[in-house]
């Protein structure tokens, strides 16, 4: 008995490794480079170790030469594409042949798989159609007031807990700031994080956001193995999403009873109403693809631009001679337009190489990706890539590379002003991605940035709180966030 058991196990065994090394042999024959694999998984050791980008980055530097390397997510084969070359064909030029991303999650008919970031070929293109006009110019300018307001709040609150010399965390801060900017811009909802001790929205945002353990590894199998996911019965979201969902339910009643305000909200009911007209007898927008809008707008407006902005700070607050630069370039618009407004905003260019070097240093989305769609030849290469392949580019990496960004780990921001701009190398700073799939949002989420960062260093020294002066980041498969916050110091500045 022992006998026999043993050699089921072996003959197991074996047809275990010659079924592993079939699929891992996709790179290999197909002449694509690939770091050593680890049985069974590929390289999903990479997803648990740390922050992934980081991980990842010792074969960026090893492979870039290749121009792409493959990896493998189980026996998922997956192309990283290092060259900025071919990423501005596949992103921009050749964009028809890698319209998607992969999709998230399995669960026909929820509220994720409604969301823009999970639509794909035409129902995609209608639906980014439909809202792209929400982020325009005009749009912006109208919003600016809104914005300006809250950011007003920020200042106070975070003065009003700094008092006292308590260091403040502006991660926290910045939370709740976007989270007041958001539902108020989108869905006209005063949601008071900025005045509450219990600040109730962006607390449960920060819960959904928090991939941590569990949390982390049942994204993770959403993402990469979804079947699995659904079939052991996983749900990621459920309350957060859920609690959103009720709010953006209850706010569209109100305006179907006509408390219209010329909103996000405003502009999608106003799509749904007129698609029979657009597109007789195509259903892109119905009630529950409307409300996976709002909740994706709520949650995607949360903690990216939060998280910028807390990068920003303290980075400003590390060098302090670009916080002087920055203080002097907001005090001499201020004179000049007599506070800051979209226009000064608009033109404070050393404010925004503040924010897009902070975006490079530290992207909150590490690493891109697009699923193919039709095929393509890798030109200059015998590589085909076929339907439904998956693509990623480690956009971490390419921000971190000297070959791009001398001394790469050092905040610079002169790099993006106009007389050093020209030696950017195209393709070589994506922190809202590039081409027709890109953040869709990116002009808001600058703008909103903008103002609040402006805000609070016309009204305060800031500094590193004693015993934070390194920040750490969360170990993450996924989004870069701080560990455990931006713990600062603000000393209020005289008004002239
Ligand atoms: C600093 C802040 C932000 C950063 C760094 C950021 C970054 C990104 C990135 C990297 C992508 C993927 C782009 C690609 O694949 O090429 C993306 C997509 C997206 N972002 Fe943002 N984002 C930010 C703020 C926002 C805000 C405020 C919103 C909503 C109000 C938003 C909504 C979206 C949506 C809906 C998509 C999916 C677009 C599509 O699939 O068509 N983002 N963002």
């Amino acid at each position: 008995m022992i006998v026999e058991t043993c050699l089921l196990l072996v003959a197991a065994i074996v047809l275990v490794w010659i079924y592993s090394k079939r699929r891992f042999s996709y790179w290999s024959s197909k002449d694509v480079v690939c770091p050593p694999i680890l049985p069974l998984i590929g390289h999903m050791n990479y997803f648990f170790k740390g922050q992934r980008w980081v991980s990842l980055h010792k074969f960026y530097l090893e492979f870039r030469k290749h121009k792409f390397y493959g990896l493998y997510e189980f026996f998922n084969p997956v192309l990283m594409i290092t060259d900025p070359e071919l990423l501005k064909l596949v992103l921009v030029k050749d964009f028809e042949y890698f319209v998607d991303r992969r999709r998230f999650g399995d669960q026909e008919g929820s509220l994720m798989t409604e969301m823009l970031t999970n639509k794909f070929g035409e129902e995609w293109k209608d639906l980014r159609a439909i809202m792209t006009p929400t982020f325009s110019s005009g749009k912006m300018r109208s919003m600016f007031h809104l914005i300006s307001e809250k950011a007003d709040n920020l200042v106070s609150f975070s003065l009003k807990n700094a008092v006292n010399n308590k260091p403040v965390d502006m991660k926290d801060m910045f939370g709740r700031f976007t989270m007041d900017t958001i539902a108020s811009c989108a869905f006209g909802i005063e949601c008071n994080s900025l005045s509450d001790s219990k600040p109730v929205f962006a607390e449960v945002a920060e819960k959904f956001f928090n991939f941590q353990g569990l949390k982390a590894l049942k994204l993770t199998l959403m993402i990469v193995l979804p079947k699995l996911h659904n079939f052991l019965g996983f749900k990621v979201d459920d309350v957060e999403i859920e609690f959103f969902a009720k709010l953006a339910k209850e706010n569209m009643e109100l305006r179907k009873k006509g408390q219209s305000r010329g909103d996000f909200l405003d502009l999608l009911l106003n799509a749904k109403a007129s698609e029979d007209d657009i597109r007789p007898g195509k259903k892109v927008f119905g009630e529950h693809t409307l409300v996976a809008q709002s909740v994706l707008f709520l949650v995607a407006g949360y903690d990216t631009t939060a998280s910028a902005l807390a990068f920003s700070s303290y980075n400003v607050a590390m060098n302090v001679h670009c916080q002087h630069r920055l203080r002097q370039e907001l005090q001499e618009l201020v004179k000049e337009h007599g506070s800051i407004n979209y226009q000064g905003i608009m033109e404070a260019k050393y404010l925004d190489a503040v924010l897009m070097e902070t975006l490079r240093l530290y992207p909150p989305g590490t690493i891109g990706e697009r699923v193919c769609t039709k095929q393509y030849k890798i030109p200059d290469t015998d590589l085909i890539m076929n339907p439904g392949d998956l693509i990623q580019f480690p956009l971490w990496s390419i921000h971190h590379d000297p070959q791009y960004w001398p001394e790469p780990e050092e905040f610079k921001p002169e790099r993006f002003l106009a007389e050093n701009r020209g030696s950017i190398i195209s393709f070589t700073h994506l922190p809202f991605g590039m081409g027709p799939r890109n953040c869709i949002a990116m002009r808001f989420a600058l703008m909103e940035a903008k103002v609040a960062l402006a805000q609070l260093i016309l009204a305060a020294e800031i500094k590193l709180a004693p015993g934070h002066e390194k920040m750490e980041l969360q170990d993450s498969p996924f989004l870069m966030r701080p560990k455990d916050g931006v713990m600062l110091m603000l000393t209020p500045l005289q008004k002239d």
